[in-house]
């Protein structure tokens, strides 16, 4: 079996749409056909200082959240990317194997220290997508699952082990992105020209995971939608229409032609009606789980500390070539 790897920061109370199509309904589709390791990635939330008791919750939460959408602690393994040590380790080897410039290059980089002021943006920020190489490259992934913004990240990460494997020998696989093209950038509902965004949608863009159905409703209902009054897809010109065929053809299984003939003649109305329905469908039942699974966060714990062994035993033992490849002396 294949081998996947995917993570998603614990940065906000609830997973959003975008988080939701984007990537985490692949990782509960592949568990049939790959082997699947998938974690909450802590290390990299703390390069923008949340506090120390919201970490934890979000951390809980978004645990309790990816169970509730369909990962199976049975098929995938689950943890907490700061169980495993050897994240930490590996990306400092790799930080070693990077040019400044590289690094400089990183669109997400410049999009977040643009905010910061370059030289008050932290350091973490700046090596965050070679703690993600390290991520990756420590299972030894084949495909990693990702929306459309990770991709410059990926394609980093298969130089850093290109780089690797010839400096040193072979040791690491070169990773694939796996990105859908339908949902790899899902838009913000009153900025059809921007990406859903934690950081940056208004909270009216942003439809969460753990909302109550009258708000998503609300939302989907004040969609941004475009001049004219057909319900057809146009990437240029309608291109708030189309990020909600693209939602309700991806939830319902429906292609978009066939929406398209559904919607024929009927206005916006209807049509925004039926997403909404779709959304809070599709929702309701994970937002029921998660609140059940965070009810007992002894269990919760439990099922994390499992993940966390079977992660380790993986990390350690590429840790383990990949001192001897480096030259550390090995410790008796
Ligand atoms: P994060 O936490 O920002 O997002 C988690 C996943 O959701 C996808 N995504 C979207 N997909 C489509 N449309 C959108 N509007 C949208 N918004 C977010 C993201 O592409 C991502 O797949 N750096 C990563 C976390 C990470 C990681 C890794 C991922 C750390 N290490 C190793 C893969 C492999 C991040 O911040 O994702």
């Amino acid at each position: 079996r294949p081998r996947v790897l995917s993570g998603i920061q614990p940065t906000a109370d609830s997973f959003h749409l975008g988080n939701f199509l984007g990537a985490v309904r692949q990782w509960v589709e592949m568990q049939e056909t790959h082997e699947n390791f998938i974690f909450i990635a802590d290390l990299h939330a703390i390069t923008v200082h949340p506090a120390p008791a919201e970490l934890r919750r979000r951390t809980r939460v978004s645990a309790a959240q990816l169970f509730a959408a369909g990962i199976d602690p049975e098929r995938s393994t689950l943890f907490v990317q700061s169980h495993i040590r050897e994240h930490s380790e590996l990306a400092w080897i790799l930080i070693c194997q990077t040019g400044m410039g590289e690094a400089a290059r990183m669109t997400q980089f410049k999009d977040k220290s643009a905010k910061y002021g370059e030289s008050s943006a932290g350091v973490g920020l700046f090596t965050y997508p070679i703690l993600q190489a390290a991520d990756i490259l420590i299972y030894q992934a084949d495909q990693v699952p990702v929306g459309a913004d990770q991709k410059q990240h990926i394609e980093l990460t298969r130089d850093l082990a290109q780089r690797f494997n010839s400096r040193y020998g072979e040791t690491f696989t070169v990773p694939a992105p796996y990105i859908l093209k339908e949902v790899e950038r899902i838009a913000d509902l009153q900025d059809p020209l921007a990406k859903m965004s934690k950081s940056s949608s208004s909270p009216q863009g942003i439809l969460d995971v753990l909302e109550e159905p009258g708000p998503l409703r609300k939302k989907i209902m004040r969609a941004v939608t475009d001049t004219g009054s057909e319900v057809v897809a146009d990437e240029e010109n309608k291109p708030g229409v189309t990020n909600l065929l693209r939602i309700q053809s991806v939830l319902t299984g429906t292609s978009i032609a066939d929406l398209e003939k559904r919607y024929a003649g009927q206005g916006y109305g209807t049509f925004k009606k039926d997403v909404a329905e779709v959304v809070v469908d599709a929702f309701a039942p994970i937002r029921e789980r998660t609140e059940k699974l965070l009810a007992d966060e002894a269990e919760l714990d439990r099922l994390l500390a499992v993940g966390a062994r079977r992660a380790s035993a993986i990390a350690r033992q590429t840790m383990e070539a990949v001192r001897e490849r480096v030259g550390f002396l090995p410790q008796l």
